[in-house]
């Protein structure tokens, strides 16, 4: 068998609205991308969704829509995908890497240790579609204590009076957290609809803006709308229309706006999510879970407790007392058989840039043993029952051949 880490969901529904698009005879950002927005809004119940290019140029717009720059600190965990911390330092600004705990969701203990005056935003990432201790983060934020020694130095920091918290939610899409779902449960929250993820639309992202009083979260729809588009006054599908030529740029904004053409993609996709695509990978993760739970070397990833529910975008299973080397051997084995995993994440610190830029990795141990046991095992929609079980078998097959290997 040939099983593939993770293709992207493309039905006759896909090609249907691509195909739509395409004869419309509008291809860049329109009415594709609003009906996109509106489903998003929909689906996490946040007051506005704005769509953009990508999770990381999303994140570069909310940093700089706050004002982050050069002298400002964002917290980050160690274990993400390195486009966490790059997008602060496109920005100008640190980012201050903090320790994981065992369910490889960030440590607010950890967070709070890292707070200083010149924190301006928190970004925890919900690994693998499994969210953070969201009612610990927000309290952080919130205390009289870190309101006091958060200084404002734009006007949006003034309107916040204290720290943001902006999820990097690029693998939570439909997850959820005492009771709300992903979008509305932080300040912001930002889902990447890149190629692998549970919705896609080739390369995307969207920001869900959830901001407290007294923003307005429509007026900050329409201004990080304009950050999408160079600061300019008209998009080009308002510019087209007969006598509106004319705009005007208010400042420098991004150009980071999101084509109709892959929004086609991703609204095929998101009406079918809940109903269909997220119980198929519901059920794919049972079908490890059954498996795996017999072994004693296999450490199942948390999916559900009583706060939270994953919306199974990893399954990132760890192996009992091997070492890093043995597990790269059993992925090597693994892929002889097949099947493609991968391992998420290699934490930043372990990564050149982070390295040369004075991160330890001796500091971040929790993030460390994580990825040294990890393996991440396809799941997917279109993944049959045979394949997940042959995927099961390889694993064990592997682990054996691994374990006999030092015996
Ligand atoms: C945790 C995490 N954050 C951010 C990103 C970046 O997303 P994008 O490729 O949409 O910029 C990824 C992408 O894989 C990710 O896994």
């Amino acid at each position: 068998m040939n099983i593939p880490f993770s293709p992207p969901f493309i039905d006759q529904d896909t090609i249907n609205e691509v195909v739509d698009t395409l004869q419309s005879g509008w291809i860049t950002t329109g009415p594709k991308v609003k009906a996109l927005e509106a489903e998003v809004v929909k689906l996490t119940s946040c007051p506005q969704a704005l769509c953009v290019n990508s999770w990381t140029s999303g994140a570069m717009l909310v940093l700089k829509w706050f004002g982050i720059g050069p002298g400002d600190e964002v917290i980050v965990p160690a274990y993400t995908y390195s486009a966490t911390a790059l997008s602060i330092i496109h920005c100008g600004a640190k980012p201050i890497m903090v320790d994981v705990r065992e369910d490889f969701t960030i440590d607010p203990a950890k967070i709070e240790e890292a707070i200083t005056s010149r924190t301006k935003v928190i970004m925890p990432v919900d690994i693998a579609g499994l969210m953070c201790d969201y009612t610990a983060i927000n309290e952080l934020v919130s205390s009289q204590k870190n309101k006091k020694l958060f200084i404002a130095e734009t006007e949006k920091q003034k309107q916040l009076g204290r720290i943001l918290v902006l999820s990097d939610a690029a693998h939570s899409v439909g997850a959820s957290f005492d009771g709300k779902v992903a979008g509305s449960v932080t300040d912001i929250t930002i889902f990447s609809f890149h190629a692998v993820k549970n919705i896609t639309t080739a390369e995307g992202g969207v920001i869900c803006i959830n901001l407290p009083t007294p923003f307005n979260n429509e007026e900050e729809y329409k201004l990080m709308r304009l950050w999408t588009l160079n600061g300019q006054t008209k998009d080009a599908f308002t510019k087209s229309q007969s006598g509106g030529w004319k705009y005007d740029i208010l400042f420098a904004g991004l150009k980071v706006n999101m084509p109709d053409l892959c929004a086609a993609v991703g609204l095929s996709q998101i009406k079918k999510y809940n109903n269909e695509l997220l119980k198929k990978r519901e059920a794919i993760a049972i079908q490890y879970h059954s498996f795996f739970q017999e072994f004693e070397w296999a450490q199942l990833p948390l999916m559900n407790d009583e706060k939270r529910k994953s919306c199974f975008h990893l399954y990132p299973l760890r192996i009992k007392g091997i070492s890093e080397i043995q597990r790269d051997n059993m992925i090597d084995i693994i892929s002889k058989l097949g099947v493609s995993v991968n391992v998420h994440f290699i934490p930043m610190p372990l990564l050149t840039l982070f390295k040369d830029m004075g991160y330890h990795i001796a500091d971040y141990p929790i993030a460390l043993d994580n990825y040294s046991r990890e393996i991440s095992l396809p799941i997917y929609p279109q993944l049959m029952n045979e394949e997940v079980k042959y995927v099961c078998e390889s694993i064990k097959e592997a682990y054996l051949q691994v374990l006999n290997a030092n015996d």
